[in-house]
């Protein structure tokens, strides 16, 4: 099964920074031993509201029930007497009120002074129009369809404002009811550019996968939009969930293709936890992920296991060296940038029978030169590099059962693999083992000691890089080799697999 993330989803700019803000001021808060409340959930997410609220974020409805500390605005805003009831009881402010909903306020603000009659268009219990509505003391009209503006008075000039998450085509077929029977009427489209993008990238995306999954808080009305939309395309085949779990209560064994889309208050954690547990859950191939530094046994272990297992084997360690390879040859300079992607859209890397083959040529002994050793870990410390032949390296095992070696395979390439190993030795044994290696091969010139010194440069620059550096992943057994034949290593990797 494949799963699509929509091209625009979860939080939006306005959340993002209300909650980086709350936390923020949460610690601020601590630091000076007082309390810092929210008006209401920070934003309509369990999950995160969970979060804060065990970070010490109190939840108040009202100003008043607060004596001291610091009172969080949330990204939806609030009616204007808030701002006074707060500033009349002393107590610190802290507005997370989303820009774009500020500039609704203010329009409605101006206007409402100007003595236009307000029309909001959106739905009138959401905090936000709530908000809004305080703007204009309560006097504005809130309506949701094109139905209702017989309510509206012809009395004054009209100021009409969208609730930033409405529908494009409602509000558009409501100011063109309202224009038919007002004269004097000024429109603000103050619906929101993230809202929009998220619809239509929902919308699109529903047109081309057999299931959408739709992640958001019940309570969230932007996701609610999203599932809505989802359901015109997908009307039995569209799954409305708040986080992973979720899942469990039905099957998505039919798709082919699944589409994933999250509301603006979804974090990216939460989308991550769910498009992992669909991989891992409906994925009918096998992975064995092995890391680990180099000389640790990785890949002989990985090949006999590979062979053993009748999984194929993939050398990732080989697929940098080879693209090293191909930049040495042909001089690239590494920074730059251009130069680097060109290089790497003309290049074409396989594995065929545990053999790696560069643009057609088989280069197994090329790659394994010194030159191509001290230059390799500067080549994969590069973010274009690692983002495609990590791209390649997921394309391979998502249509075979594989076993895997390398230093983020179980962080990074395959998170969800079936079993992820990490395999460890001493610098001298690695040394020692990788001395032999040489000394079989015609290599004999290097020193013990010159090994080590590599090993333990290599071991720096493989751990202390930005982009996916070698470091465990949580969830991975490790096992230490220094004293263990290969055949021990072997077998034990062996039956931890048989029991996943
Ligand atoms: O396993 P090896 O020594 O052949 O790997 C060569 C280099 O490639 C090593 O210095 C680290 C890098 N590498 C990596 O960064 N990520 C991988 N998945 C595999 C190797």
């Amino acid at each position: 099964m494949k799963v699509v993330l929509a091209k625009h989803s979860g939080f939006c700019f306005g959340v993002q920074k209300a909650i980086e803000k709350a936390f923020q001021e949460m610690d601020n808060s601590k630091s000076r031993g007082e309390d810092i409340y929210s008006l209401g959930p920070l934003i309509h997410n369990n999950q995160v509201v969970e979060d804060l609220q065990s970070r010490g974020l109190i939840l108040s409805d009202t100003v008043d029930e607060i004596e001291s500390g610091s009172v969080i605005i949330r990204s939806h805003g609030v009616p204007k007497q808030i701002y006074t009831d707060i500033k009349n009881k002393d107590l610190q402010l802290v507005d997370t009120t989303c820009p774009f909903v500020k500039r609704i306020q203010k329009i409605v603000d101006q206007y409402h002074r100007d003595h236009y009659t307000i029309v909001i268009v959106g739905s009138a219990t959401h905090p936000e129009v709530i908000g809004i509505n305080g703007w204009c003391g309560h006097d504005g009209y809130v309506i949701q369809s094109p139905e209702d503006i017989h309510r509206i008075p012809s009395d004054r000039p009209l100021c009409v404002v969208s609730q930033t998450t409405m529908p494009i085509p409602l509000f558009e077929n409501v100011v063109a009811a309202l224009k038919k029977q007002h004269t004097n009427i000024k429109v603000f489209n103050t619906i929101c550019l993230a809202t929009q993008d998220r619809q239509e990238a929902a919308l699109e995306l529903s047109q081309q996968v057999d299931a959408m999954i739709v992640i958001g808080g019940r309570h969230s009305s932007n996701t609610q939009k999203l599932v809505e939309l989802c359901r015109r395309i997908l009307p039995n085949d569209t799954y409305a969930i708040e986080h992973s779990v979720d899942l469990d209560q039905f099957s998505l064994e039919n798709y082919s293709v699944v589409g994933i889309t999250a509301g603006a208050s979804t974090p990216n954690y939460i989308i991550k936890e769910v498009m992992n547990k669909i991989e891992k859950s409906y994925r009918s191939n096998k992975q064995i992920a092995i890391d680990g530094p180099a000389g640790a046994g990785k890949s002989t272990i990985a090949k006999k296991l590979a062979k053993e297992t009748g999984f194929l084997y993939i050398d990732t360690g080989a697929m940098y060296r080879a693209l090293t390879l191909k930049i040495l040859e042909k001089n690239v300079n590494l920074y730059d940038q251009a130069e680097l992607q060109q290089l790497l859209n003309e290049t074409k890397i396989d594995i065929r029978n545990d053999q790696i083959i560069l643009d057609g040529n088989l280069v197994e002994e090329e790659i394994r030169t010194a030159e191509v050793t001290s230059n390799v870990s500067k080549v994969a410390a590069l973010r274009d590099v690692r983002n495609k032949l990590v791209e390649m390296q997921q394309q391979i095992a998502s249509n075979n059962d594989v076993v895997m070696d390398g230093r983020d395979i179980g962080t990074v390439v395959l998170p969800n693999a079936d079993l992820k190993v990490f395999l460890t030795a001493s610098v001298d044994e690695r040394a020692k083992r990788r001395y032999a290696e040489l000394k079989e091969s015609s290599q004999s010139k290097i020193t013990l000691e010159e090994i080590k010194r590599t090993i333990q440069s290599r071991d720096y620059e493989d751990e202390n890089r930005e982009i996916n550096p070698l470091i465990p992943a949580s969830d991975s057994v490790h096992i230490d080799t220094t004293k263990l034949t290969i055949e021990e290593v072997v077998q034990k990797i062996k039956s931890l697999f048989e029991k996943v």
